[in-house]
């Protein structure tokens, strides 16, 4: 039976001599080419920023943060997503809600979002599945800060993951953008 891969990493020799050049340069963790990287994003996403993390869940957790997001906060996140949004919530001792997804795009419904909003939710997190974009324009006009999980230039921030599985992939590794150079700055502290 053929296989059809899920994610399989489109890696070629470009990749491994640009790992190569990393090795031989003697630096291992950050430096020129994670600058450059940082640059390279924030200028294709249109963003004033972005900070390079070790996660996708390193990125969410810091952009939970530094939007002082604590004990008793509530954070909204679709019911149908990657754990890691949980997780992060949870990290930070928010409490997240649920909200249900549209069986056609499979992303969070603004309708029921509406119905889930409190005075104590203090983000809404919004992935975009499978390509299908998310109502983004109308979750930010509800005027609580967003997080756009691995999307664009909309929201507060946008997180990124650059797992194996994603679609630009470093193994391991996670980006943070925004136009708040304060909140950039204060994430990369
Ligand atoms: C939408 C989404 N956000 C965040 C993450 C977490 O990223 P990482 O695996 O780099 O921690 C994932 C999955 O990996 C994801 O699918």
């Amino acid at each position: 039976m053929p296989i059809i891969a899920h994610s399989r990493p489109t890696l070629d020799q470009e990749e491994v001599n640009a790992v190569n050049a990393v090795l031989q340069s003697g630096q291992l963790a950050q430096g020129q080419e994670v600058l450059h990287f940082e640059k390279a994003m924030a200028s294709m996403i249109g963003v004033d920023g972005a900070v390079a993390v070790s996660s996708g869940t390193a990125a969410l957790h810091l952009a939970l943060l530094v939007l002082d997001i604590g004990e008793g906060d509530e954070v909204a996140i679709p019911s149908f997503v990657c754990p890691a949004l949980l997780n992060a919530i949870r990290y930070v001792r928010a409490v997240p809600v649920l909200v249900d997804i549209n069986p056609q795009s499979l992303n969070m419904d603004v309708h029921d979002l509406r119905k889930r909003l409190t005075g104590k939710t203090k983000a809404i997190i919004v992935p975009h599945m499978f390509g299908l974009p998310a109502d983004i324009r109308e979750i930010a006009a509800l005027g609580i800060p967003v997080i756009v999980d691995c999307a664009g230039s909309f929201g507060t921030l946008s997180v990124f993951s650059f797992y194996a599985t994603k679609v630009i992939c470093t193994g391991e590794g996670g980006m943070i953008t925004a136009n708040d150079v304060q909140l950039l700055d204060r994430i990369r502290d």
